[in-house]
């Protein structure tokens, strides 16, 4: 099995954006995402506030008038492959399209700043990711012939204002942001330092995004952000601001639990995800209010990272191996047929083989249903990049990652032989990869179900009576359709 991306979806990486045209725009955009969800969701905020600059969407890179690409800083393979795409543009610009403009967004151009120009010529625009609507200017700047920056991160940009334009949408989920940024600060990881620090959108603002979704027949909407758990409005800026706020504004701040209930009792049909968790955030009261609503999913992206707690502690993790099995004790006992899944970090500085074995124990413990697991890889400016000796020799790093992923699909395949013979809510979310004659849908935990197409629709709620299953996905026939219809 390959390394797989975190709440990503492979088959969307990189591939080009396209939007409905508008007749009245004349420019090209072409526009490509890699990296988390956050950053396809932020491409639609670009396309949105390009559509209103004369920019349609295309998914021919030689007639594009501009090229962008947001970028992922998380791994050094992430930054590879966009190095890779910045030289096949170049190609494209030096034989066949000498007048297209290309620009980075996104945490690398946030990473790098003004080192992109001197280090990749072909570049013309570098912009980080909270100065998207700062694209007009830019754009105006490139087009008089000179480069152009902005890597300011903002204490107050949301980007609550913007209406996405959903780019390859299936018409049925979306993805709407709740916060942006992090303050966590794991010594391994870069996003603090390209996301800048965290922030929480205004609930009105969502909701009225969700209502405009839901207007349109979208029937799933997943609550993004790095970490939802910590959401906390109080009129807006930083949440580390939040005890200079007034009294006012800290009795009335609205936390994640409250922000799930709110969207779950006005949007009592659509169905809600939210990723993702980060445990030393999580609430029993955000689990409560799961429990509470039917139409919240009963799955939870909780990342671990190590069940060591020495590597917990040297990635300034904020919790125990003890307490995070508390955790997963208190979520079981108040929803038993929650679903779970991991980030694992192999191979962190100075990790040995008994801490490895704490992982494996701890997975053996969870028992995860789905699993995201990478060998550890510096990331220059982190503390750990920093400080801290990257001494695990990459031969040990593979091995060590083929032992958490193959327990990782033992225990999935343990999870999904649980579905076996039940009737499970499913919504349809798209036609099989495999077979043109099937739907693929998803149950309340997340894991992936094809079944015949019969006489049922995309955006249908259907219950599927679950027959057979592999690791990853399971297969069944629908009984018919669920009250939620
Ligand atoms: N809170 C964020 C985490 C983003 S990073 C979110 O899930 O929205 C996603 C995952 O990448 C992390 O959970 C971690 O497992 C992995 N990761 C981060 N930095 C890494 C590094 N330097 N090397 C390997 N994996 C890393
Ligand atoms: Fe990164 Fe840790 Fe935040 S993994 S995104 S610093 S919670």
């Amino acid at each position: 099995m390959e390394q797989v991306e975190k709440i990503i979806d492979e088959r969307i990486q990189g591939k080009a954006l396209v939007t409905e045209n508008k007749k009245e725009n004349s420019k090209k955009l072409f526009i490509e995402s890699y990296g988390c969800q956050m950053n396809m969701n932020d491409s639609e905020i670009v396309a949105a506030i390009l559509d209103k600059q004369g920019y349609n969407t295309t998914q021919v890179l030689e007639e594009a008038d501009l090229v962008l690409v947001n970028t992922c800083s998380i791994r050094e393979k992430a930054e590879t492959t966009v190095r890779k795409r910045l030289q096949k543009y170049n190609r494209v610009k030096q034989e066949s399209n000498k007048t297209m403009k290309v620009g980075v967004l996104g945490c690398m151009a946030e990473r790098l700043k003004e080192k992109f120009l001197e280090e990749e010529k072909i570049v013309d625009l570098v912009v980080g990711p909270d100065a998207y609507k700062d694209l007009p200017n830019l754009l105006e700047e490139v087009n008089e012939g000179r480069d152009a920056v902005n890597v300011i991160l903002s204490k107050e940009e949301t980007y609550g204002d913007i209406s996405p334009v959903r780019l390859n949408s299936n018409g049925v989920s979306a993805f709407v942001s709740i916060t942006r940024g992090c303050d966590n600060m794991c010594t391994f990881c870069v996003v603090p330092f390209t996301r800048g620090r965290e922030r929480s959108r205004d609930p009105k603002s969502i909701l009225e995004e969700i209502q405009s979704m839901v207007d349109k027949n979208f029937k799933e909407i997943t609550l993004l952000g790095q970490n939802v758990d910590s959401f906390l409005w109080f009129g807006g800026g930083l949440k580390k601001d939040f005890k200079k706020a007034t009294e006012m504004a800290q009795a009335t701040a609205v936390d994640f639990a409250q922000l799930l209930d709110m969207c779950a009792t006005q949007f009592p049909k659509t169905r809600f995800r939210f990723s993702t968790s980060n445990p030393q955030d999580m609430s029993l009261d955000v689990i409560h209010t799961m429990a509470k609503h039917k139409n919240i999913c009963k799955y939870i992206h909780l990342p671990v990272q190590s069940g060591s707690n020495a590597m917990l502690k040297a990635m300034n993790r904020q919790h125990t191996r003890e307490e995070y099995m508390e955790l997963v004790d208190n979520i079981y006992k108040i929803i038993p047929e929650m679903a779970l899944s991991q980030d694992m970090i192999v191979g962190f500085c100075g990790e040995t083989e008994q801490d490895h074995k704490d992982t494996l124990d701890l997975m053996e413990y969870v028992k995860y249903d789905f699993g995201f697991m990478f060998a550890y890889s510096e990331r220059p400016g982190t503390l750990a990049g920093k400080k801290m000796d990257d001494d695990v020799p990459a031969d040990v790093k593979k091995r060590r990652l083929t032992e958490v992923i193959d327990l990782q699909q033992k225990h999935a395949l343990y999870r999904t032989q649980a579905h076996l013979g039940k009737i499970e809510e499913v919504l349809i979310e798209g036609t099989s990869k495999k077979n043109p004659n099937e739907w693929k849908g998803r149950n309340t935990q997340n894991t992936v179900i094809v079944f015949p197409k019969e006489h049922y629709k995309l955006g249908d709620f259907v219950n599927v009576k679950v027959e057979d299953c592999t690791s990853a996905t399971l297969k069944g026939t629908a009984v018919g359709y669920s009250d939620n219809n």
